[in-house]
């Protein structure tokens, strides 16, 4: 199997990139940071631009499986709001960026890839906290409206895709809150069990991709398999 991963420099795309590798598959990783993997194909952007992703696609192969993991919780300049008062344009903005607006615009920059005539799984990765009906806590204003945007979008991709790809299955994930910098900040209020190793994740992530099929494109899954609601 040819498996694409994008975002390969992060605690789960490193984790993925990995599994697949120790599995047997062929992988091309896409990253914005420098191979940490040299056993294999790391390609570097400098970010996820139309430019860069035109730039880089002559080296890409046409892929089986594709797994984005983009996306932002905090960084040096923002924390998840805990309440209305926190909210504030740049973190919105820098949220929506890196969570909706990116991952639906790779799709669109890197559809040319994927096959129309057989089986191939896009899958990026997002967050049960996205999850309107499922939002009992409140709280992360910016990260919980920008997976549920992102969830949107890639349903609406999925609607119209069903068209021209017939075979191609488009998935929203969420990976379980998993040891990497993302959670890090969050992680002392959790149970150990809960807490989950990214090699634990990218098992799980991949298991539940080699359930789906073209029937199931556009669902939102939880990573036991079981699907979320929007
Ligand atoms: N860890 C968890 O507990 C957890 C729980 C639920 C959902 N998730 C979701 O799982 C995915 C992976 O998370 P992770 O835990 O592996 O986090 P991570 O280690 O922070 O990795 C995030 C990835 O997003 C990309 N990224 C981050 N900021 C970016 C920016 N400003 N512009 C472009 N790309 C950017 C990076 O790609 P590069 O390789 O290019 O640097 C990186 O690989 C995310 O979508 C996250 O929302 C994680």
């Amino acid at each position: 199997m040819k498996v694409l991963i994008i975002g390969a420099g992060g605690g789960l795309g490193k984790a993925l990139v990995t599994h697949y590798h120790k599995a047997g598959h062929q992988v091309q990783a896409l990253s914005r940071q420098a191979s940490s993997l040299p056993e294999v194909c790391w390609l570097q952007v400098e970010d996820y631009s139309a430019a860069q992703l035109q730039a880089v696609l002559p080296q890409l192969y046409q892929p089986d499986v594709v797994i984005s993991t983009l996306g932002v919780l905090h960084n040096d300049s923002f924390m998840p709001e805990k309440r209305l008062a926190d909210v504030n344009l740049e973190q919105l903005h820098e949220s929506f960026r890196v969570n909706a607006i990116t991952p639906i615009l790779l799709l669109q920059q890197l559809l040319g890839l994927l096959p129309k005539k057989s089986a191939c799984i896009w899958a990026q990765l997002s967050a049960k906290v996205g999850s309107i009906s499922d939002n009992y806590l409140g709280g992360w204003y910016s990260y919980r409206a920008s997976k549920a945007a992102l969830n949107m979008l890639l349903k609406t991709a999925a609607v119209e895709l069903k068209r021209t790809h017939k075979q191609l299955c488009i998935a929203a994930i969420h990976p379980g809150t998993t040891d990497t910098a993302l959670s890090e900040p969050f992680q002392q209020r959790l149970a150990a069990d809960k807490l989950y190793t990214p090699a634990q994740s990218a098992q799980r992530i991949a298991a539940v991709i080699e359930q789906l099929h073209a029937e199931n494109s556009g669902g939102f899954w939880h990573w036991d398999g079981s699907p979320l609601t929007y």
